[in-house]
């Protein structure tokens, strides 16, 4: 098959180099580290990151997973910094790869929201499963945990996360806590829900951080004003206070417990790698299911928004991102990898 459109490279006619890019209207897979991509792409309104695993799953994969950390470290600092607080990760990996990895998201500011799980079912073990010398129950599952980039305040030299931020800036106004009610015309839930230092917390819709906003620069203190400013100059917008978070949206009947087998079928990408020990035929040992990239992308973004997916494989996001109308931009080093998901999403 001739493959169209790559730059500087036409179809197979010679050796992959890093650099190469194949583009389907705005959706661009590279063939190159992603560390090396992140400086030039457009910021993500979401990112799914599925690297290494620590259980030597596939070429390049860690061995073990306690040196997982030190891998993610450069690329979670460069997600931190080209992320926006509409951004959403979701991170792929074995539960103990995760929990490795999980503090360096949390110092790097990315919020927990909640842990995926896919369950593979009894198949995936069906009678290949000795637990006699494993010693353990067969595991069926990975994980694909739910984090945001949460915003953050400066004050000072201090950073305050959003909850405490709007507290702060509420006593800043000298004004009694129960006054935002009347900012926003309700009997006590925005004292409660939006003022509140407890965990039940609620992020004021936009609508609702006009009203306080408003209220406050009417009604404080005139030596603190502007309140609920990031710049120090006027407020933050209704506009800019709706991007403050990101986005997210699910659809009745969706749980954390996400259940499908081990991709097979048609959907599941054949082929052999060279300098193999075993010819496998599927071609990569991780696939996943393009449903779950579906729910992922559709729960994060909207139309138009930029989908990163560093650590490609046989990169499932591309496809999805173009059904999707998603920008998208992924990378994969391995070339058998590259040019399936290249194939993949050419004829998609
Ligand atoms: C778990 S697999 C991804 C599988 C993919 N989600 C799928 O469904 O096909 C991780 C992939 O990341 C690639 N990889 C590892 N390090 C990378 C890096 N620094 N930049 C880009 N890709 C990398 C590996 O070659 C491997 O194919």
């Amino acid at each position: 098959m001739q493959l169209p459109l790559f730059s500087g490279w036409q179809g197979h006619v010679r050796e992959l180099a890093a650099g190469d890019v194949y583009a389907r209207d705005a959706v661009c897979i590279h063939f190159d580290r992603a560390e090396n991509l992140y400086a030039q792409w457009a910021s993500p309104t979401c990112i799914i990151s599925d690297g290494p695993y620590g259980v030597s799953g596939f070429p390049g994969d860690e061995h073990r997973p306690h040196t997982l950390g030190d891998w993610y470290e450069p690329h979670i600092r460069a997600w931190s910094q080209f992320a926006t607080p509409e951004t959403t990760l979701w991170f792929w990996c074995t539960e103990v790869g995760w929990a490795t990895v999980h503090p360096i998201l949390l110092a790097n500011g990315w919020e927990y929201r909640c842990c995926n799980v896919w369950d593979k079912g009894l198949s995936h073990v069906a009678g290949n499963a000795n637990t006699q010398t494993l010693r353990m129950f067969p595991v069926v599952t990975e994980v694909c945990v739910h984090y945001v980039k949460a915003a953050t305040f400066r004050v000072g030299d201090r950073f305050l996360g959003m909850q405490e931020w709007l507290r702060h800036e509420w006593r800043r106004t000298g004004l009694p806590f129960r006054l935002a009610n009347d900012a926003c015309g309700v009997r006590n839930a925005a004292t409660r829900k939006y003022l509140t230092g407890d965990h039940l917390w609620y992020y004021p819709p936009p609508e609702a951080f006009g009203k306080l906003a408003d209220f406050a620069n009417k009604h404080g203190d005139p030596g603190g004003k502007p309140f609920f400013s990031m710049d120090g100059k006027s407020p933050i917008s209704v506009q800019q206070w709706a991007k403050m978070r990101a986005k997210f949206t699910c659809e009745v009947g969706i749980t954390n417990v996400w259940r499908a087998p081990q991709v097979n079928g048609s959907e599941r990408i054949q082929g052999k790698r060279n300098g193999m020990k075993y010819k496998f035929s599927s071609l990569h040992g991780s696939q996943k299911p393009l449903k779950f990239i579906d729910l992922a992308i559709r729960a994060s973004t909207d139309v138009g928004d930029v989908v990163w997916e560093p650590f490609g494989g046989l990169c499932p996001g591309a496809v999805v991102s173009y059904a999707l109308g998603r920008k998208y931009r992924g990378a994969e080093i391995i070339p058998e990898f590259y040019r399936a998901a290249v194939e993949r999403l050419a004829t998609s």
